[in-house]
């Protein structure tokens, strides 16, 4: 199958999850959501990786995200493994692992890589906008666990740039300075979009603060 790129419409599926069979589309709604895959159940930094997605579960839904796990376990696999999250990480994981042990979602979504780890699913991330539009891919090796904290902050740079005409610098978090889009040159609409001024460091780099703070 081919590559999934930023731009394209996320595929839809069904699978079993533990919290029942899933429509993507349907479970997803408007929302935003987080798809993301690991290795395997009962492995440790798979272990912290949901547990943090459970612990950081209010500021995913301040952003209107849903997150959903899948790994090529099964649903029994799943079951056992929850309570055992929630006990490590003091938490209580409350999105859907999808038990894909057919490997028809890791397969559509091309998060198997052989080359890296056999019969398993790669660290992948999509970020899929309301629209099912594929805004954002990563892929980590199963050695090293995500920065969801990372996530969070792309989320927040989608969010904001897709309302307003600008982009998120380098190590960029949320209230921080901002560049104004270099095609936006009309001196009326640069002062309407940004009252509070920009400091022109170049012709190309304009900083200015975040117009919605
Ligand atoms: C882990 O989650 O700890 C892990 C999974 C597969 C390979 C290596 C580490």
């Amino acid at each position: 199958m081919a590559t999934l790129r930023l731009g394209d419409t996320a595929p839809n599926f069904q699978q079993d999850s533990s919290e029942g069979q899933i429509d993507f589309y349907e479970w997803a709604g408007d929302s935003w959501v987080v798809f993301f895959s690991h290795p395997a159940d009962f492995t440790p930094v798979c272990t912290t990786e949901l547990g943090k997605t459970a612990a950081l579960a209010s500021e995913f839904a301040k952003r209107r995200v849903k997150p959903i796990a899948v790994s090529v376990d099964s649903l029994e696999s799943h079951g056992k493994w929850v309570p055992d999250i929630n006990d490590t990480q003091n938490t209580t994981v409350n999105f859907p692992i999808l038990a894909d042990a057919d490997r028809k979602v890791a397969t559509l979504y091309d998060m198997i890589h052989p080359k890296a780890l056999v019969n398993a699913t790669v660290r992948s991330v999509f970020i899929i906008d309301p629209k099912k539009t594929i805004r954002t891919t990563f892929t980590y090796p199963a050695s090293t666990g995500r920065n969801f904290d990372e996530i969070l902050r792309v989320i927040d740079s989608l969010q904001l740039t897709d309302s307003h005409k600008v982009a998120t610098p380098a190590n960029w978090r949320d209230g921080d300075d901002v560049v104004i889009l270099p095609s936006l040159q009309d001196p009326t609409e640069l002062a309407q979009r940004f009252p509070k001024g920009f400091n022109a460091v170049r012709p190309y780099l304009r900083v200015t603060p975040q117009p919605n703070k």
